[in-house]
């Protein structure tokens, strides 16, 4: 697998800097110097892949509600970056083609993390993001990482494309985190901050994973968990974590 990750992963984009999750954010990553980003997949009422963090609308569009319940024609009308910004209005909801679309355009690499998908339907879900990713993904670039906290997300997508490889999202030091990696053969472990211990990620380190850490914001934090042998970090602010690495823009 020909997977060399980044120091700094820019998290939903550059979420501090422009609304999660949108095109402009993920503008704004590579603006700052990001060469990776992170974006949240979900499934529309119609089994189309579209890029938002919630379950619901509420919080991040002027829609309402459950986003899986609305067709991708009715998630495109809706705004995406009003609410973080005057300057933002108007921006929309991406699906993924148009994600990769701008991905290979700026020549950015992903972590494409499957969010689990409400009634069931993660392995729906993981099917049809792997299946576009294979349609749109460059045979020119490496491929995406490819990570979610939902098992069966995992082990879909290394059924239906084992070529992309995998990162086993967790939150906190869960017993059976191993015996979960191996059952589908992750390459990485996605641990959050608050867990991320010296000890933790040695051991991590020790059973042969690549190691990422979200959302680290503060960039002391970004460079000790970098000296404690993290491979990488998620953050929402990647050019200030870049220029604490000495890696500035
Ligand atoms: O993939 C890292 C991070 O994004 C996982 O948590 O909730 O921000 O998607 P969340
Ligand atoms: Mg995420």
């Amino acid at each position: 697998m020909d997977l060399k990750l980044p120091q700094v992963i820019g998290h939903r984009g550059a979420a501090l800097a422009a609304p999660e999750n949108t095109l402009e954010s993920f503008r704004e990553a590579a603006a700052q110097g990001a060469r990776w980003v992170e974006f949240d997949v979900g499934l529309s009422a119609d089994g189309q892949c579209f890029v938002l963090h919630d379950d619901t609308l509420d919080r991040t569009t002027s829609g309402k509600g459950p986003a899986h319940l609305k067709t991708v024609a009715e998630l495109k009308t809706l705004d995406a970056g009003f609410w973080f910004g005057k300057a933002f209005e108007g921006a929309k909801l991406p699906t993924l083609a148009e994600t990769v679309a701008l991905l290979t355009e700026l020549d950015l690499m992903a972590n494409v993390e499957i969010k689990g998908a409400p009634e069931g339907r993660h392995a729906e879900l993981a099917t049809a993001v792997m299946a576009e990713l294979r349609r749109l993904w460059p045979a020119s670039k490496p491929k995406p990482l490819i990570s979610s906290f939902e098992l069966e997300c995992l082990r879909t997508a290394q059924a239906a494309a084992p070529e992309f490889p995998r990162g086993y999202l967790i939150w906190g030091r869960q017993v059976d985190w191993l015996a979960n990696a191996r059952s589908v053969a992750a390459a990485t472990m996605n641990i959050d901050t608050d867990h991320a211990t010296q000890g933790w990620m040695a051991e991590l380190k020790q059973a042969g994973y690549g190691v990422l850490v979200y959302t680290v914001n503060a960039p002391e934090r970004a460079a000790r968990l970098i000296e404690w042998g993290a491979d990488g970090v998620f953050t929402d602010a990647p050019g200030a974590v870049l220029a604490r690495l000495g890696k500035g823009v």
